[in-house]
């Protein structure tokens, strides 16, 4: 199948996430773990431009360009593969990704590559997908994409892919205290397995006070029940953690928990001034490599803008969340 190239240019950016729960099952026959996970979006973002081509090629520049694989291992290019392949598209596409989220940080910036990459190559080739298509391939692509392409604040169970759109009041401010050295998301899983023996539990479950703390757009009651059970793992594995986290709470965070695997530390504030002395103390101890300052919830992945052929620049259409 070919497709109408008029389009030139698509330009699509996904969000992070934090955890603001993630509670964690036994490990299950198909080597993974059940969850119950409450996933925020937030504004670190991953930006992509997608072109024409014959072959399927990525760039990647921006703050966390290093290290990024750009071969076929890549999960943007892994997405656009797929869909191409789920399509019958013959042809590639250039991809060029501004990286804006940690890599192997526990925040999920691969996902929002594949998330940004499946919607960029649904507007590049007009295939039109449904909101339920996109979120089908996401899955296949890694537990956290589908989370990636509906953003805002969501419950995830099953691997984390099942999503139930969670209502929420109010905006979070964060700091993230970032590591230069990521962590294996599978090794935090199996550190998970040795620390927990047979006691994880087999079906876990979703915070309702977390929940409760949401919906009454409350940092302070949401501060006092953020929860990762993989927090133990990532400590394990990168036991320098520990500062970081207390380094948090000394200078006033109203909870500050390991993000996803980690080994990115989130520590929740009272509001955008409130995060700047919390990111000056985090800086100050040298218990970072890099402090970043982030809000949530944010839209899921969304098309920015769409170039048509004559240098046309039209508002891009409604990404899949808006659109169903
Ligand atoms: O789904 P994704 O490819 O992101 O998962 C990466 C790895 O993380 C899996 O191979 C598995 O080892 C671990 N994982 C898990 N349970 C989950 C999600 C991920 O054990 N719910």
């Amino acid at each position: 199948m070919t497709y109408d190239a008029s389009t030139r240019q698509v330009r699509v950016r996904a969000p992070g996430k934090v955890n603001l729960s993630l509670a964690v099952g036994a490990l299950a026959p198909d080597g993974y773990h059940p969850l119950a996970t409450v996933f925020q979006a937030v504004s670190l973002y991953e930006d992509l431009t997608a072109r024409p081509s014959d072959t399927f090629e990525l760039t990647v520049a921006g703050p966390f360009a290093e290290g990024v694989p750009t071969d076929e291992t890549n999960l943007a290019l892994r997405a656009a593969r797929l869909l191409a392949g789920h399509v019958g598209i013959e042809e590639g596409v250039r991809l060029h990704l501004n990286k804006g989220v940690p890599v192997a940080g526990g925040m999920a910036g691969g996902s929002a590559d594949a998330a940004a990459a499946l919607l960029a190559c649904d507007a590049l080739w007009q295939t039109a997908l449904s909101r339920e298509a996109l979120a089908e391939l996401a899955a296949q692509l890694g537990s956290d994409v589908p989370f990636a392409l509906l953003g805002h604040t969501a419950i995830g169970t099953g691997r984390g892919h099942l999503l139930t759109p969670a209502m929420t009041r109010g905006e979070y401010h964060w700091v993230f205290a970032l590591r230069a050295k990521g962590l294996a998301t599978p090794a935090v899983y199996r550190t998970f397995d040795r620390l927990s023996g047979s006691t994880a539990e087999a079906e876990p479950q979703a915070d309702l006070e977390l929940m409760q703390a949401l919906r009454a757009g409350d940092p302070a009651a949401l501060g006092a029940v953020l929860r990762n059970d993989l927090e133990p793992a990532a400590i394990e594995l990168a036991p320098e953690l520990t500062e970081t986290l207390a380094v948090a709470h000394d200078a006033g965070a109203l909870g500050a928990i390991v993000s996803g695997s980690g080994p990115t530390v989130a520590a929740l504030a009272r509001g955008a001034k409130h995060a700047l002395v919390i990111a000056a103390g985090l800086t100050a101890a040298g218990v970072a490599d890099e402090v970043l300052c982030a809000v949530g919830p944010v839209a899921g992945a969304r098309v920015l803008q769409t170039v048509r052929l004559g240098g046309d620049f039209e508002p891009g259409p409604l990404s899949p969340v808006d659109r169903a």
